[in-house]
């Protein structure tokens, strides 16, 4: 049987920091569900689709042959839809919440959800998302819940959109707001809402570096073996 690594948590947490550095430390698949979502995203808004619009999405989905693919030269993930790697689009600050509010239509989760357990059940790998340990596969050999406080998460997430040049006149507090509503959606979706999976372990990366991170997350994989 496959070892599968669940990593759940709200935005800014470093999910993708440490389940990136995991992978490739254990010499393992890394999937980022995440991006999956925002796959879906970007092509609903592409198509002129309202994200809120569950009517309008539902439609949509029978057309979405979604694949993953690993680039051969780096091994970063790619998300290709009808044939179109759209993975250089789906990191703009308007997909995060377009990607949220499309993953509220249950229809959405379950095409989603199939493709992620397909992947987990071929291969070794860390998944990261929101429902990983608590809906996608709740018997996953580790489950580890990332938190962070509310402001040092908007921080992580400020200097991310600073550096990529995407702050497009935001200020620390618009971006603070922004996290903040996403995570409510999240938490308080009907279908599969993130919360702390039953045998998760919460660590709280506050005042941590991605390294510090890394090593308490292999801590407690070793004490689990
Ligand atoms: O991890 P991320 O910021 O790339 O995720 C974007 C959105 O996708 C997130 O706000 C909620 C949704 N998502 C989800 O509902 N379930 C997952 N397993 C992963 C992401």
């Amino acid at each position: 049987m496959p070892m599968n690594i669940a990593i759940d948590g709200p935005s800014g947490a470093g999910k993708s920091t440490l389940a990136k550095r995991l992978a490739k430390e254990l010499g393992i698949l890394y999937l980022d569900t995440g991006a999956m979502y925002r796959g879906i995203a970007y092509h609903v808004l592409k198509k002129g689709v309202d994200p809120a619009d569950a009517e309008a999405v539902r439609p949509l989905l029978k057309g979405i042959d979604m694949r993953i693919e690993y680039d051969p030269s780096c091994g970063v993930q790619q998300i290709i839809i009808n044939g179109e790697n759209v993975t250089p689009f789906i990191r703009e600050h308007r997909i995060s919440f377009a990607a949220s509010t499309v993953s509220k239509i249950p229809e959405v989760r379950l095409k989603l959800v199939e493709l992620q357990r397909a992947v987990a059940a071929e291969n070794d790998c860390v998944l990261d998302g929101r429902d990983i340990g608590s809906y996608v596969l709740p018997d996953a050999d580790i489950k580890i819940y990332l938190d962070a406080k509310p402001e040092i998460r908007a921080d992580r997430r400020f200097k991310e959109l600073e550096e990529k040049g995407q702050l497009n006149g935001m200020t620390p507090g618009d971006v603070l707001a922004d996290v903040n509503k996403r995570d409510y959606q999240d938490m308080h979706r009907d279908f599969a809402p993130l919360i702390v999976a039953d045998g998760a372990k919460v660590v709280d990366t506050s005042g941590m570096n991605a390294d510090e991170v890394v090593e308490t997350i292999k801590d407690i994989i070793r004490e689990c073996k």
